[in-house]
């Protein structure tokens, strides 16, 4: 058995996979079917301070390799994630990370006040490519203003690791990941969904409600794993990559480009029980390679 913990941004994990935000509920619903407590984490859903109603249906749609989606943040409010899902998904033996997101600064940062008095939640992944009412549809995650304003809030508010969720629709996702490390965040993750549209040509319209929706699946993958490369060279603080991540050598290739933990998003839709294989695979790898630690092959393909 190899040695599989990593650290990200303080934060210990006992391996390097996480379950992406959207796509693994709150993990409770998944108890009877995955070893929850092979998991190095599990980010939740998208949490906001207000309920959030979500977008109209259609909300996904399947391309080729991969899917597009636009749920827009169903949620219920961060109060009641603290009064009725937290006591529940507070037993589970992983890293469980809520996933904030908010339409200005200050609503960010009064949602991560409130999971910041959640005892069993060790980190927050800030999604900072949600809408960004306020700037009239800007999303905050694509400008290194609008990126720094949203942590600096929030690091205010916020004492635990905070992990930034960058988004990859940006043409220097460099200049993000800097920006977001200055104002203190912890570790940056990435990517976000790609943005992107599909129509359907008998009824002759586009097949998500609002038009476009995130695109996500092993098509990202190369995307991704090039902005990790990019990212991982230019910040001190550790990297979490996702993007298309089926298998243990999507894993490793994201760790061999820097990531020093990785998340599986739209794979869990196929199997549930993805994530537990992906760290068994790393396991196997390494002992069938003769390294003793997943950390000693973080960035190793320069
Ligand atoms: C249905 C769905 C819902 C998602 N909801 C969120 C969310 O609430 N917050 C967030 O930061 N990312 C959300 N994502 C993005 C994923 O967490 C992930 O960044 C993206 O899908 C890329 O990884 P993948 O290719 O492994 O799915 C969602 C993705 C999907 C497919």
């Amino acid at each position: 058995m190899a040695d599989l913990r990593t650290n990200i941004g303080g934060l210990e994990l006992r391996n390097p996979v996480i379950t992406a935000s959207g796509t693994f509920g709150y993990g409770i619903e998944f108890e009877d079917v995955v070893e929850l407590h092979r998991i190095g984490g599990i980010v939740m859903k998208g949490t906001t301070y207000e309920p959030r109603q979500g977008n109209d249906y259609p909300r996904m749609a399947e391309t080729a390799c991969g899917m597009l989606n636009c749920v827009g943040l169903q949620n219920r409010g961060v109060m009641y994630f603290a009064e009725n899902i937290y006591p529940r998904i507070r037993k589970i033996d992983s890293r469980m990370i809520v996933n904030v997101s908010g339409s200005s600064p200050e609503d960010y940062a009064r949602c991560a006040a409130v999971v910041d008095s959640l005892d069993d939640i060790p980190a927050i992944e800030l999604n900072i490519s949600c809408p960004n009412v306020r700037d009239g549809g800007m999303a905050f995650g694509v400008t290194t203003e609008g990126a720094a304003s949203v942590v600096r809030a929030v690091r205010k508010a916020y004492r635990k690791t905070l992990i930034v969720k960058l988004s990859p629709n940006v043409t220097d996702i460099v200049s993000i990941a800097r920006a977001v490390e200055a104002e203190g965040a912890d570790s940056v993750s990435l990517i976000n969904t790609l943005m992107g549209t599909a129509i359907d040509i008998e009824k002759r319209r586009r097949m998500l409600s609002i038009g476009t929706g995130g695109l996500s699946g092993p098509c990202i993958k190369p995307v991704a794993l090039r902005m990790v490369c990019q990212v991982a060279h230019a910040v001190d603080i550790p990297v979490i990559g996702l993007g298309g991540i089926c298998s243990a050598a999507d894993a490793i290739e994201f760790i061999m480009a820097g990531a020093s933990a990785v998340e599986i998003g739209t794979a869990n839709f196929l199997d549930p029980a993805v994530s537990v294989k992906v760290v068994d695979g790393i396991d196997e790898w390494l002992d069938s390679h003769d390294v003793a630690s997943v950390r000693d092959i973080i960035g190793v393909a320069e």
